[in-house]
């Protein structure tokens, strides 16, 4: 046998976004508004490092009574909904194979449960993918990205309610109807797992409205409607558009133990296992056995109906897709430094790594671990929809920008890729997350940014909207020109 030498020749390279955080045009041609656009910008001093979501209904109540009237970043992006034909002609010289994009569910059905769709939505991401189209990018199109119809969650409290189901796969059935002949690869939900950190932003659920339950009882409730409901998208992409692939998608919690004391050993492995809970399901079609006693410890009781787990084990995932930034080490031994860092709780310092300015551990051999377990795990297909640093940038005199930081990072990342591919991981490609600078999912700042091409906007929204090349834009094409073998 031969060893395999780096990346498929058809390997694809590209970037990722979501809708809500380039678009902007939030009420634009009949777009109803989305829990994302209910979420403020908090600046550093008042939120910490991280989080600046807020998930009381009170606090939406009062948005849409007008009583407050705070800035909200995601309501105008970077304006991708005017700029989409520069920005993908920008992506295009950098190369790209793939464009990961999110459908912004409030653009196609504004409420979330009309009967029928907003025409003028539809016709966006016809035009964002015939332009794709155009310079042979292919896209990659995420359903459920944070962008919940605030309807859905005011309505029927979100994904809590199993009536979401349906509203769901009307969505998908119309998507996948429309577009047909321009997107062959889709994403259910992004980030599945990230409802049990936060249930407002991937399940749109209003956790103070549901009194006398834990956090976890309501999350987990939440993500079992989600499983069928991506079942059922899985199906019917397959009906209706042949060679379509479906993938799920997860925050990848890379967990290690501090030391090798047996119970470091073993809250890893649980940890982890929670993590994987989620590819479990859509990869396996079925509850993996370990979560009965964490539902048992923890008082968790999922309904379920009859026919779900027929649904779930019919309709796995085609491929395995995650985001990546960072790994997270645990420990049972006494007390240790905590760490900052998405959607981490209890993690603390790991002595060997180094962190961003916002607190995560940057570890790529993490990857390489990631990709190996993932591919003895569940023998399918995998790909890396995100990975990237989020840093602050400096614009020189001149107007360049030397962000040789970004392009470390990176590439290390990618050096680790090109190890697992070595170890037999079936690897599809690999999607940057923001190639062009956006809005922060987790604290709506500007500043935070992860582009190849920089954006002119501050936090507060000031700014040119200008776009122009950093340093990393020329070495990104250059990786994707050799089919990363030069880094
Ligand atoms: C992931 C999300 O959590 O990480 C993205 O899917 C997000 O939406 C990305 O932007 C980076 O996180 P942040 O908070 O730095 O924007």
């Amino acid at each position: 046998t031969k060893a395999i030498k780096g990346f498929k020749p058809d390997f694809l390279w590209g970037g990722a976004t979501a809708a809500n955080q380039v678009e902007g045009a939030f009420d634009q041609d009949g777009k109803g508004l989305s829990t994302a656009d209910m979420v403020p910008f908090v600046p550093k001093e008042k939120r910490g490092l991280n989080f600046a979501i807020d998930v009381n209904s009170e606090y939406i109540d009062d948005v849409l009574a007008g009583k407050i009237q705070d800035r909200y970043p995601k309501r105008d992006g970077i304006d991708f909904y005017h700029h989409y034909k520069e920005d993908i002609a920008l992506f295009a010289e950098l190369g790209f194979k793939v464009f990961r994009v999110s459908i912004n569910w409030s653009r196609i059905f504004p409420n979330g449960d009309d009967a029928q769709p907003n025409e003028a939505g539809l016709q966006f991401y016809e035009n964002v993918f015939n332009e794709l189209k155009k310079h042979n990018i292919e896209p990659l199109v995420t359903l459920s990205h944070y962008e919940t119809p605030l309807g859905l969650t005011l309505k029927y409290n979100g994904w809590y309610s199993r009536e979401v189901i349906e509203f769901y796969t009307r969505y998908a059935e119309t998507v996948f109807t429309r577009y047909k002949d321009l997107v062959k690869y889709w994403l259910t939900f992004n980030e599945i797992n990230v409802i049990t950190h936060s249930p407002y932003t991937g399940g749109g659920v209003l956790i103070d409205k549901i009194p006398g339950k834990t956090s976890d009882q309501i999350a987990y409730q939440a993500v079992h409607h989600q499983f069928i409901a991506s079942a059922l998208a899985t199906k019917l992409a397959h009906e209706i558009i042949p060679g379509s692939q479906v993938g799920c998608m997860l925050a990848r919690m890379q967990t290690y133990p501090v030391t090798n004391h047996p119970d470091d050993i073993l809250k890893a492995q649980h940890d982890n296992d929670l993590n994987l809970f989620f590819t479990d399901v859509h990869a396996k079609g079925e509850y993996p056995s370990y979560m009965d006693r964490h539902f048992a410890d923890n008082d968790i009781v999922v309904n379920k109906e009859e026919g779900d787990d027929e649904i779930l084990k019919n309709h796995p995932v085609d491929f395995i897709s995650f985001s990546y930034y960072m790994s997270m080490s645990v420990t049972t031994q006494g007390e240790q430094e905590e760490t900052a860092g998405n959607l981490v709780k209890g993690a603390v310092k790991n002595q060997y790594l180094e962190s961003s300015d916002w607190g995560w551990q940057i570890d790529p051999k993490g990857l390489r671990v990631t990709l190996r377990d993932f591919h003895n795990r569940y023998g399918k297909p995998l790909f890396i929809v995100e990975n990237g640093l989020g840093a602050y940038d400096k614009v020189e005199e001149d107007g360049s920008i030397h962000d040789q930081y970004r392009i470390d990072y990176l590439s290390k990342h990618i050096e680790q890729m090109k190890e697992a591919v070595k170890d037999g991981v079936d690897l599809m490609g690999y999607t940057a997350w923001g190639p062009i600078d956006l809005i922060s999912f987790s604290t709506s700042e500007m500043s935070k940014r992860y582009g190849f091409i920089y954006v002119d906007q501050d936090d507060l929204g000031n700014g040119t909207l200008k776009r122009s090349k950093k340093d990393s834009f020329a070495w990104y094409q250059n990786v994707i020109k050799t089919n990363g073998e030069e880094l």
